[in-house]
């Protein structure tokens, strides 16, 4: 039996770290043609490493849509298409209310925000029916967490992006779903903006004293709820919102 992902291309943004590189080893262990996408070079060159023969990594700024741009053109060159687009590239932030900067605010909603809405309509014209979209949202979209509104605005818009993609997209055949992580171990603890080394290990402990499983996710759990909404086993699934937080959410 071929497997699920045989000679599909898979798009992941931000697949050079965490969640995204998780999503990334999981799509190829599948036998997708997997791209991954992100900032850093070095981790890129990695990540591609590690991901075996085949794996392309493509630096891409999501706040710079000529970045975009030249992506989707790489993409293009070496596959001619998309089968399926992680769209999982994010920055968190943990600030009271009265020290949100307009800086923090433009920064958070750039990468969280504009980024996907970008990302997701410079990809389209890759791809067809069949395809389907995943978006990384978060369970901040629907708690009130102190210090968390900025990251939780930007969320809530992923939320209301990906619905919003799947009723205009069903008609094309393409599938557009949100998966949303409650607390996972990543790097991303260590670049949130607002939290300092001290405050980390607490913020860890109020995160697993929330958890009703009572642990912090991994991120090859979040990656294999991406990976299910992306293939064909979820033929009849768009415009949800899958919770992969341990009951966080819920109760
Ligand atoms: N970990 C959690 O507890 C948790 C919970 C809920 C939701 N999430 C969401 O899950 C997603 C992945 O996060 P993670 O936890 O796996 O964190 P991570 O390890 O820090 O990964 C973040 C990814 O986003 C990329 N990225 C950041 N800014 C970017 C930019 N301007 N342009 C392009 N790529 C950019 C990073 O690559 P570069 O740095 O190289 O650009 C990296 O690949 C995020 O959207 C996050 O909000 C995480």
């Amino acid at each position: 039996m071929q497997p699920r992902f045989h000679q599909k291309v898979a798009v992941v943004i931000g697949g050079n770290s965490g969640i995204g590189l998780a999503s990334a080893r999981a799509f190829a262990l599948e036998g997708a043609r997997v791209v991954v996408t992100g900032r850093d070079r070095a981790t890129l060159a990695r990540a591609a490493a590690s991901l075996g023969e085949g794996a392309l990594a493509v630096p891409c700024d999501v706040t710079r849509l000529g970045e975009i741009d030249a992506l989707m053109g790489e993409i293009r060159k070496q596959h001619g298409r998309i089968d399926v687009l992680f769209v999982n590239a994010g920055v968190g932030a943990f600030i009271p209310v009265e020290a949100v900067t307009e800086a923090d605010w433009d920064r958070l909603m750039a990468v969280n925000l504009k980024g996907v809405f970008f990302t997701v309509q410079k990809a389209l014209p890759l791809m067809s029916s069949g395809a389907a979209i995943v978006l990384n949202a978060s369970i901040g979209a629907r708690k009130g967490i102190p210090t968390g509104s900025v990251y939780a605005a930007s969320k809530a818009g992923v939320r209301a992006l990906g619905r919003n993609f799947a009723a205009e997209l069903v008609g094309r055949g393409i599938r557009v779903n949100v998966v949303s992580p409650g607390p996972v171990e990543t790097p991303i603890i260590g670049r949130t903006a607002g939290l300092t080394p001290e405050a980390i290990p607490r913020l860890r402990e109020q995160m697993v004293a929330n958890t009703p499983m009572r642990r912090m996710g991994e991120p090859a759990e979040v990656a294999r709820a991406a990976r299910f909404l992306a293939s064909e086993e979820a033929s009849f699934v768009t415009g949800v919102d899958l919770l992969v937080d341990g009951g966080a959410a819920s109760f």
